[in-house]
């Protein structure tokens, strides 16, 4: 290992970097939970993740992980035995099925290549057959962060639709909020996941459900035991700014300058920021002569791009030789894309020569480890970044 100096590049596709603005927002003297000022900031910040997700309906916020508001999302909605209707798009896509299958409920889950999201006509012809409406829930993965692959979620939505079917519709914004369009209310979303640590640009420890009135009504029959998650009492602390348990308040101030700051860049210029840095990542791909995980160019992704090796050449050495030559961390590859791939993170607070720095480390690693390459990457993502 050479000794360290200069910044650390996390280049992994989360948690990402946190901006300075951000950390000194976190430091302020932590306040009592149940007093007036605090009241002023959960109303702020509930108030402020609408606009994100793009919502008028009440956003949940719970100290805890993505993992959790995917539990949370199922246990305030579904009763033991449900069908739900799931789709094999990557490694997250299978963790948010194990939860399903370990709560009871009844996973129809569509076998994928890990390499496309899902396919709308599959969502239509599967709801169709379900005469009876015994699905009572559709669950997907918008950015399936293991893969750089995203779900084209509106039309997924009239796939629904167009089957005329009343199932409930969930969707993991995980790593896609804050960076990719995501619309919760236009697009009919019932539930949707997310956490802090992607888009948002927060440390871990934050994750939402926003909801509709759909979900919510749907907590009434419900029967899955819910207690931490649960929304109903949530929701109604929630209306005078408190929560039901403490929160973590010194993330819900970086919260607060989250949504600042994503407010000031605008919603549609930091989705245009990631879309073009993804169309540069690709470009260094292309220029390298490897392969992208992700087949159909309608599913890139602007927040990760994930990069299979020629075979017979381990990722993971790869990641290893350029984390302790270069100080740089990539994104491993994830469940059965272990060894296999390796994934650059672009994603939340990030610009183009951070992006041109990550892409050189990759370059300069890929010619140390031995891995046969084309020249030249680096060099067609500049192209692509200085276009007019
Ligand atoms: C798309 C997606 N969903 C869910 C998760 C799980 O979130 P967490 O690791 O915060 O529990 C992740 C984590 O990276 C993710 O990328």
């Amino acid at each position: 290992m050479v000794a360290k100096s200069g910044r650390h590049f996390l280049q992994i596709p989360g948690p990402t970097n946190v901006p300075d603005r951000i950390l000194r927002a976190l430091a302020q003297p932590t306040i009592d939970h149940r007093g007036p000022e605090f009241a002023t900031l959960g109303k702020e910040v509930l108030l402020g993740l609408r606009a994100i997700f793009k919502t008028a309906a009440p956003v949940v916020v719970y100290p805890g992980s993505g993992t959790g508001a995917w539990e949370a999302a199922l246990v305030n909605t579904l009763s033991p035995g449900d069908r739900v209707l799931m789709f094999e798009t990557g490694q997250f896509a299978t963790l948010w099925k194990d939860v399903a299958v370990r709560f009871g409920l009844a996973v129809d889950y569509v076998a994928g290549d890990w390499r496309t999201g899902v396919d709308p006509k599959v969502v239509e012809a599967k709801l169709a057959e379900d005469k009876g409406h015994a699905i009572k829930a559709v669950a997907v993965v918008h950015n399936e962060t293991s893969t750089g692959v995203v779900s084209r979620i509106a039309e997924i939505r009239k796939a629904i639709d167009q089957a005329r079917h009343p199932a409930l519709f969930m969707v993991d914004t995980v790593s896609s909020l804050g960076c990719i369009d995501y619309r919760h209310d236009e697009w009919g979303v019932d539930v949707a996941v997310s956490a802090s640590q992607k888009g948002l640009m927060l440390p871990p420890g934050l994750c939402f459900n926003a909801l509709s009135d759909k979900a919510i009504a749907a907590t009434k029959s419900a029967r899955l035991p819910r207690s931490y998650w649960d929304w109903q009492q949530m929701l109604r602390d929630n209306a005078g700014g408190f929560f039901t348990y403490t929160p973590s308040t010194n993330l819900l101030y970086g919260l607060r300058e989250a949504i600042a700051m994503l407010n000031e860049q605008g919603l549609d210029a930091t989705f245009a920021r990631h879309a073009r840095h993804g169309e540069a990542a690709r470009a260094a791909v292309k220029g390298w002569g490897l392969e992208l995980v992700a087949t159909d160019p309608r599913e890139y992704s602007g927040c990760v791009t994930a990069v299979l090796l020629p075979s017979g050449h381990d990722a993971d050495a790869l990641r290893k030789l350029i984390l302790e030559r270069f100080d740089m961390s990539l994104g491993t590859g994830l469940g059965k894309l272990k060894g296999k791939i390796f994934r650059i993170g672009h994603l939340g607070d990030f610009n183009d020569l951070m992006l041109a720095g990550a892409l050189a480390g990759v370059e300069m690693g890929l010619t140390l480890a031995g891995v046969p390459f084309r020249k030249g990457g680096v060099a067609a993502a500049l192209d692509r970044l200085t276009v007019a």
